[in-house]
C-alpha cells in the first residue's frame, strides 16, 4: 500500500491586496506535496480561506454588502493567484462551506458534552443600544465610543475551553516528540513564553459577533474564529460528517506548515483541542519565517524602497513566469528564517541560477548534440577523466535531495540539484567538447561526454519538478521524454536511461537572461507611475501590506529629541473626498487646534475617531495631501496583515501634554 502524506497550509484571511509574502507558505507546501507524490506517496494537500469574524463583518458593512458577497471576489482572486503559480492543491476549503459549518458545530458540541467547554461570564462595559461590550480603555470619557451614551458594567456570557489543563500535557508532547514542533527555536518560544507561565482558559464563543458559526445549543453565541479555522484541518476530510473516509485515510496530518506568527495556535491550542476531542495529533508543525520587504537600509529610505518593489504575485508571474517566482521563494529564504525580497535579489537569482547555470547547460548541450551529431544522441562509451565524478554526483542526487526534504529544507534540496548542474557545467569546461570536435579520432569521446551531460540534465530536470513546474518538462521534451511519464523519481535514480540514437531537439530559450540594470530602471519607472497615479487620485501610494524590516540605523538621544510628540484630542473627523484612504481630522492640543490628514480610512470610520485621544508628531513640516494642508501626523501600529491600531496614552491625559 502507498504511504500517505497529508500536508496543509493555514487558511488565508480574505484580505485582498495579496502580495508575494502570502505566496510563500503555499508555494512551499506545493513543493512538498509534489515531492512526496513523486516518491509514490498518496498525497492530500489542503489549503483554503478563513472567512468568519468581526473584521469581515465590519468591512462588509462598510462596503454595504453581505459578508459573503464581500468575500467571494477576494477568494476568486486568491484562487487565480494559485492557478498562476501552478499550485496543485487537492482541496480548497472555505470556512463558509456548509459541511465545514456543520462539522464545527459538531466539534463544539462534542467538547461541550465532554465537559471541556463551560459557560462563564466575561465582564466589561456594556452599551445596551449598541449591544456591545467595551473595555475600560475603549470608553470615551466613560461613555460608549460608538454612540456616546451611558454604559453599565455588565457581563457577557461566553463559553470557555479548559485550555489551562493542557499546559503540562503539551510540554510532555514536545518532550516525547522532539520533531513535533520545528524549527527548534519555536519550541523554546512556546515553552518559555506560554506553557511554563501557565495557560488561561480560552474564551471560545461570542454573543456580539454575528458573522460566525452559530453554537447549536445556544444560538446567540458564535464560535471563536480560531476554533472555527483550526478545525478546517479535519472538517476538510469529512470529520463530523456522514462520509469521513478521507478523514480515516489521511488524518493525522503529516505536516501543518504555518508562518511563525501563528505557531501558538497550531502548536498549543490545536493540539489541546484535539486532545480534548480524543483525536490523534498532527505529526509535525513547522513555523516558517517571513519574507521581508524593504530591507536595504543603505539605499533610499525604507518607505521609498518598499514602493519601488514589485510585490503583486500576478504581475510578477506575468513578467518573469511562475517558475522564476517559485524558484526564488523556495531558494532564497533560508528555511525557518526570514528572507528579504528586493526586485534585484529576484532578478539576480533568475540570471545566476536559472538563466546561467541551468539555461546555459541545457542550451549548450542540446546545441552541441545537434551541431556535432545531427540531433541524434551519441553512445555512452568508455569512462575516463572526470566522468566518474559527474556520474557519481548525478547518482547521489536522489539521496541528497531526500535528506534535505526529510529535514524540511527545500532551499538545501534545490542547492543540491544546482550543485549537480554546476558540476555538469564544470565538466564541459574540463572536457572542452569544441576541441574534441576538431579531431575526428576523438568523435567517440565527444559522444560520451555529450551523453553524460544529457543524462545529468535529465536527472536534474526530474528532480526539479516539485519546485519549478514548467521548465523541467520543456527540458525533458528536448530528449524526447514526455514530462508526464516522469511523474516519479524511479528513472532519475539510474544513470544511463537515455537510449543512444534517440532524437535530441535544440532547447528553446528556457530562462532568457534579464538585463538587470534596464529591468530595474523599468520597475522604478513603473513604481513612479503607480505613485503619480495615486497622488493624482489624492491618496498615498498603495503600500503593500507586507512584513517590513523594522531595523533602522541607531540614532542619538539628540536626534530623538528633535521629534515633538503630544497628546491630541480628535474633535471632528470626515472622509477626504475622492480618496479611499484619507481622513481629515481636527485635533485639539490644549489651546491650539490643528488639521491633520491621515491615511487610516480603511481601518477607522470618521465617527469612531471623534473623542479619541491619540499620539501626534507636532513638529513635522506641514504637507499638502489631496489639497489639504496637514499640520502633523498621528501615530499607529501596523501588523503584518496591514491592520492598524492607533497609539493612545495608557491613562487619560489632558490634550496638549507632551510625550517624551
Ligand atoms: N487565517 C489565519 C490562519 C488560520 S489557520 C487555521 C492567517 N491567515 S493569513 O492570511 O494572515 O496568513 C496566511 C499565511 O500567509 C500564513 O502562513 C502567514 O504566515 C503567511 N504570510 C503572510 N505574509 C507573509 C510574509 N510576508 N512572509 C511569509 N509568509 C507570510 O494567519
Amino acid at each position: 500500500m502507498k504511504e500517505k502524506y497529508y500536508i496543509t497550509t493555514p487558511i488565508y484571511y480574505p484580505s485582498g491586496n495579496w502580495h508575494i509574502g502570502h505566496c510563500y507558505t503555499t508555494v512551499v507546501c506545493d513543493a512538498f506535496a509534489r515531492y512526496h507524490k513523486m516518491l509514490g506517496e498518496d498525497v492530500f494537500f489542503l489549503t483554503g480561506t478563513d472567512e468568519h469574524g468581526q473584521k469581515i463583518e465590519k468591512k462588509a458593512a462598510e462596503a454595504g454588502v453581505t459578508p459573503k458577497a464581500f468575500i467571494d471576489p477576494l477568494v476568486a482572486e486568491l484562487k487565480e493567484i494559485w492557478k498562476a503559480l501552478d499550485i496543485n492543491y487537492s482541496k480548497f476549503i472555505r470556512t463558509t462551506d456548509e459541511e465545514h459549518v456543520k462539522a464545527v458545530q459538531h466539534i463544539f458540541k462534542q467538547l461541550y458534552d465532554k465537559g471541556e467547554i463551560y459557560k462563564a461570564e466575561y465582564s466589561g462595559w456594556y452599551c445596551t443600544p449598541c449591544e456591545s461590550f467595551w473595555t475600560e480603555a475603549q470608553l470615551k470619557d466613560g461613555k460608549c465610543p460608538d454612540c456616546g451614551r451611558e454604559v453599565t458594567l455588565e457581563k457577557e456570557e461566553s463559553y470557555f475551553f479548559r485550555l489551562s489543563k493542557y499546559a503540562d500535557k503539551i510540554i510532555k508532547l514536545y518532550e516525547d516528540n522532539p520533531e513535533f514542533l520545528q524549527p527548534k527555536s519555536r519550541m523554546n518560544e512556546m515553552v518559555n513564553n506560554f506553557l511554563k507561565p501557565g495557560l488561561q482558559d480560552l474564551c471560545v464563543s461570542r454573543t456580539s459577533i454575528k458573522w460566525g458559526v452559530p453554537v447549536t445549543f445556544d444560538e446567540k453565541h458564535t464560535v471563536y474564529v480560531w476554533v472555527d479555522a483550526l478545525s478546517n484541518y479535519i472538517t476538510a476530510l469529512g470529520y463530523g460528517s456522514k462520509d469521513d473516509r478521507l478523514y480515516q485515510k489521511y488524518w493525522p496530518a503529516d505536516l501543518h506548515m504555518t508562518g511563525k506568527e501563528i505557531i501558538r495556535f497550531h502548536a498549543i491550542i490545536w493540539p489541546a483541542i484535539l486532545m480534548a476531542l480524543g483525536l490523534p495529533l498532527p505529526k509535525q508543525v513547522y513555523g516558517h519565517g517571513w519574507l521581508l520587504i524593504g530591507g536595504d537600509k543603505l539605499s533610499k529610505s525604507k518607505q521609498d524602497k518598499v514602493k519601488a518593489e514589485l510585490t503583486d504575485p500576478k504581475q510578477l508571474v506575468a513578467r518573469y513566469g511562475s517558475d522564476a517566482l517559485r524558484y526564488f521563494l523556495l531558494r532564497e529564504i533560508p528555511f525557518g528564517s526570514d528572507g528579504v525580497y528586493t526586485n534585484e535579489s529576484l532578478l539576480t537569482r533568475i540570471n545566476a541560477d536559472l538563466a546561467n547555470d541551468l539555461g546555459n547547460l541545457v542550451s549548450r548541450t542540446t546545441a552541441m548534440i545537434n551541431q556535432y551529431f545531427g540531433g541524434v544522441l551519441p553512445a555512452a562509451g568508455e569512462r575516463e577523466g572526470t566522468d566518474g565524478e559527474l556520474i557519481a554526483a548525478a547518482k547521489a542526487l536522489g539521496g541528497n535531495v531526500k535528506k534535505a526534504m526529510d529535514a524540511l529544507d527545500a532551499p538545501l534540496a534545490l542547492a543540491e540539484i544546482f550543485r549537480l548542474i554546476q558540476r555538469a557545467n564544470k565538466y564541459i569546461d574540463e572536457t572542452t567538447p569544441w576541441i574534441l570536435a576538431k579531431d575526428e579520432s576523438k568523435k567517440a569521446r565527444l559522444g560520451a561526454v555529450l551523453y553524460n551531460l544529457a543524462e545529468s540534465i535529465r536527472i536534474a530536470a526530474i528532480y526539479l519538478k516539485p519546485y519549478i513546474t514548467a521548465a523541467p518538462d520543456k527540458i525533458l521534451d528536448c530528449f524526447g521524454i514526455d514530462g508526464k511519464t516522469a511523474e516519479d523519481f524511479s528513472s532519475a535514480n539510474e544513470f544511463g536511461v537515455l537510449k543512444a540514437g534517440c532524437a535530441v531537439k535544440k532547447a528553446p530559450p528556457i530562462f532568457p537572461r534579464i538585463d538587470v540594470k534596464k529591468e530595474l530602471a523599468e520597475l522604478e519607472a513603473l513604481a513612479a507611475k503607480r505613485e503619480n497615479k495615486s497622488a493624482a487620485e489624492g491618496k498615498p501610494a498603495e503600500r503593500p501590506a507586507v512584513h517590513e524590516h523594522t531595523e533602522k540605523e541607531q540614532i542619538s538621544i539628540d536626534d530623538f529629541g528633535k521629534v515633538q510628540l503630544k497628546v491630541a484630542l480628535v474633535t471632528a473627523c470626515e472622509k477626504v473626498e475622492k480618496s479611499k484612504k484619507l481622513l481629515r481630522l481636527s485635533v485639539k492640543l490644549g489651546k491650539e487646534t490643528r488639521t491633520v490628514v491621515s491615511g487610516i480610512a480603511h481601518a477607522y470610520a470618521p465617527e469612531e475617531m471623534i473623542g479619541k485621544k491619540v499620539v501626534m508628531v507636532t513638529n513635522l513640516k506641514p504637507a499638502k495631501l489631496c489639497g489639504i494642508v496637514s499640520e502633523g501626523m498621528i501615530l499607529c501600529a501596523e501588523n503584518d496583515r496591514g491592520e492598524l491600531s492607533l497609539l493612545a496614552p495608557e491613562r487619560d491625559m489632558e490634550d496638549g501634554c507632551e510625550i517624551f
